[in-house]
């Protein structure tokens, strides 16, 4: 949503100083938004603009701290102050969206489709929240949107309805021993996410377009690209703290034009590939048809385990028939090629929804508004594999549950309610502790059984995605039930990574395991693994990734990709099991004795891409390491602590 508040990056000025403080920048979004801007007022806009952008970088918001991204939070809070006060002087929707969309073309940054797409997509939902919700300060809308996985104080909100515990349920002292299975056979369980599939992909298409995602038909060559690594000190030259303020030297903008200037080059790109591409492309639909196909051959799979994100990238133009339609071809690619007597658990990801990453509470039922649409619509297309329970709670929250073997549960949890990017989170923060406390109730029952539980969830916890409160509850959750929870199981990062849960006593206590992706979005392989479980205790004894190499598969497009094994967890890591101890020990020995084994999983976190595996410098493995650690967003003394055990065996 990066764009989005691009967009709202809308002012004009008639000042004669050039120095703005963020009463001023509030009162020229609002002359903006008004459409009552003079013609001077452009340069003003264009500057703003220019500062937003190298400041808003991904790449800084993951390193960096202090100055430059307080500038974003205090740009954000003025557009979205100018928003709130024009929603209260009664402008309309029409209103709002024209003079947003027309700025946004004048400023040329993003293509005139992106800008007539995204604004009146996302307006109706902004427009009713503020409309509906005393609480729905500007700052929080912010505080969420910049959210920075090391550095809290990016841009903090106060809202007291974010901070909220779960309650937990006593344990029992007798553990009820697990039913007693017929099975001695292990479960074989695929693990498959984000296919991302784009109807529209063109192979030999534009792969480096002027939008933010390409290799779709119809799409037009970007010329030059635009620097966005302006070091530090330029923005601390002309931004000054006063009090909680900040008073910013709009002279930054041209220094910033200065240092990009010198690398404004023609570009002239390969075009896209048959399979995919390393760029920000999603899949075309026969890569999918590729990767179901491929997994079919295994001939001793129980269950797919498939965890979100159906949907493109070109997040400007998704509708609900697009969605609609690829949702059904997803699931019914799987039962095609699967057969009836395998059983596929879906969950639902965040790219699902209409548009992109809202999910609204069930007692939201606009045109527009609802995500009730997707959850009906989902419980029709997934209905051969569900029970009348799992569509019934799908219907109200996109999560259920499921009994797939005696003595093993499934959970599809959708935690995209907590994601940051969900703007109904600022409606109520309270819908995603509903949820919490619905899983809390469903693991209990299943303790009570002596049932075993695996979690399929989309979006991993830890580093920037979920809120903090979110994060730190669910730590809580994953530890009370430790015992119940076998697996848990994430997608969304396209990465391939695990995680570890750690108790209160520092303990491990918990593992949660990334499936990576199907699709190459972006500078990533495709992959899918197969876990074999413990037949009694639903315990992963290994899990094992196959690949292909996409440089590889487009130089020949009319073969079919050759899939490989790239390793296999247990051996390739000389483990004795897949227990939390064990990862554990693992990441310890990857920063002492073993770097070895960091390397190789520096290698295997992008699935050996061409794209990015040659760029893992030790500052990339330290930072893939760190993720495996923080489970609780901003709790991070244990990356830390391997970051200190790595720079001190490198340096001996
Ligand atoms: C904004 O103002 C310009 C000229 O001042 C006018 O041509 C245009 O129609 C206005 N747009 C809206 C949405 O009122
Ligand atoms: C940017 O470069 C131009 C031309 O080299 C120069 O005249 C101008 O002073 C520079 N601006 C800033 C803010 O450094
Ligand atoms: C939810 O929104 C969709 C799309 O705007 C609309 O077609 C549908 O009628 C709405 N559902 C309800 C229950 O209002
Ligand atoms: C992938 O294939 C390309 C083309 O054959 C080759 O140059 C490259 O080294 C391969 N990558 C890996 C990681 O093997």
């Amino acid at each position: 949503m990066k764009v989005f508040i691009g967009l709202l990056l809308i002012l004009g000025s008639s000042f004669a100083s050039r120095l703005i403080n963020s009463d001023e920048l509030q009162e020229l979004f609002t002359k903006v938004l008004k459409n009552e801007t003079a013609d001077n007022d452009l340069k003003t806009i264009q500057d703003v603009f220019e500062i937003y952008r190298p400041a808003s970088s991904s790449l800084k918001m993951q390193f960096e701290s202090n100055g430059r991204t307080d500038v974003t939070c205090l740009i954000c809070t003025s557009a979205f102050a100018a928003l709130r006060d024009l929603v209260f002087e009664g402008q309309t929707d029409e209103m709002l969206s024209e003079a947003i969309i027309n700025i946004c073309i004048s400023l040329r940054i993003v293509s005139d489709r992106t800008c007539k797409g995204i604004v009146p997509l996302n307006i109706p939902i902004l427009t009713y929240i503020i409309k509906t919700t005393p609480e729905a300060a500007p700052r929080t809308f912010c505080g969420l949107l910049l959210q920075n996985a090391d550095n809290p104080n990016t841009c903090p909100y106060n809202d007291p309805r974010f901070e909220w515990t779960i309650d937990l349920p006593e344990e029992n002292p007798i553990q009820n021993d697990q039913i007693a299975t017929s099975n001695s056979e292990v479960l074989r369980a695929v693990l498959v996410t984000d296919a991302h599939i784009d109807p529209l992909y063109e192979p030999n298409g534009v792969a480096d377009c002027d939008e933010l995602t390409c290799c779709r038909k119809g799409q037009t060559p970007r010329s030059d690209t635009y620097k966005t690594d302006i070091p530090d000190s330029v923005f601390k030259k002309r931004i000054h703290e006063v009090k909680d303020d900040f008073i910013m030297d709009l002279d930054l903008a041209d220094d910033i034009r200065n240092l990009s200037n010198a690398i404004r080059t023609a570009r002239n790109s390969p075009r896209a590939g048959y399979w995919g591409d390393y760029r920000n492309c999603d899949s075309p639909l026969w890569a999918y048809d590729d990767v179901i196909e491929t997994i079919a051959k295994h001939k001793d799979i129980d269950v797919v385990y498939y965890i979100g994100d159906n949907i493109d990238h070109h997040v400007w133009e998704t509708t609900y028939e697009l969605i609609d339609g690829v949702n059904s071809y997803v699931i019914d690619k799987m039962k095609k090629e699967f057969g009836e007597n395998i059983l596929v658990v879906p969950c639902i990801g965040n790219h699902e929804s209409q548009p992109t990453n809202q999910f609204a509470p069930s007692t939201i039922k606009g045109d527009k508004l609802n995500t009730t649409w997707l959850y009906n619509s989902l419980a029709k297309k997934w209905d051969f594999y569900l029970t009348e329970d799992a569509k019934a709670t799908l219907k109200k929250y996109g999560s259920f549950t499921m009994l797939i073997r005696p003595g093993l549960r499934v959970i599809s949890l959708n935690n995209n309610y907590a994601y940051r990017y969900n703007w109904w989170l600022v409606y109520d923060p309270l819908e995603s502790k509903r949820l919490m406390e619905w899983l809390v109730r469903e693991l209990h029952k299943a303790e009570l059984v002596g049932e075993k539980v695996h979690i399929l969830a989309h979006i991993p916890p830890g580093v920037h995605n979920l809120y903090y409160t979110w994060t730190r509850e669910y730590n809580r959750v994953i530890n009370r039930f430790s015992k119940t929870i076998a697996g848990e199981f994430n997608g969304h990062t396209h990465s391939d990574e695990f995680k570890v849960f750690y108790n209160e006593a520092g303990a491990p206590a918990a593992v949660a395991w990334g499936a990576g992706s199907a699709t190459a979005y972006s500078g990533y392989n495709c992959n899918y693994k197969i876990a074999t479980f413990d037949p009694n205790t639903y315990e992963p004894r290994n899990i094992v990734n196959y690949v292909y190499n996409l440089t590889e598969a487009n130089l020949a497009p009319n073969r079919r990709p050759h899939w490989f094994q790239l390793y296999d967890m247990k051996n390739s890591f000389q483990l004795d099991d897949l227990s939390a101890a064990s990862m554990n020990n693992l990441l310890y020995r990857m920063v002492t004795e073993d770097l070895l084994s960091l390397d190789l999983y520096a290698a295997f976190y992008s699935k050996i891409s061409d794209r990015r595996w040659p760029n893992c410098n030790n500052y990339c493995k330290i930072d893939n390491l760190c993720k495996t650690v923080v489970t609780v967003l901003w709790h991070r003394e244990r990356c830390e602590e391997l970051r200190n055990l790595f720079f001190k065996t490198i340096s001996n």
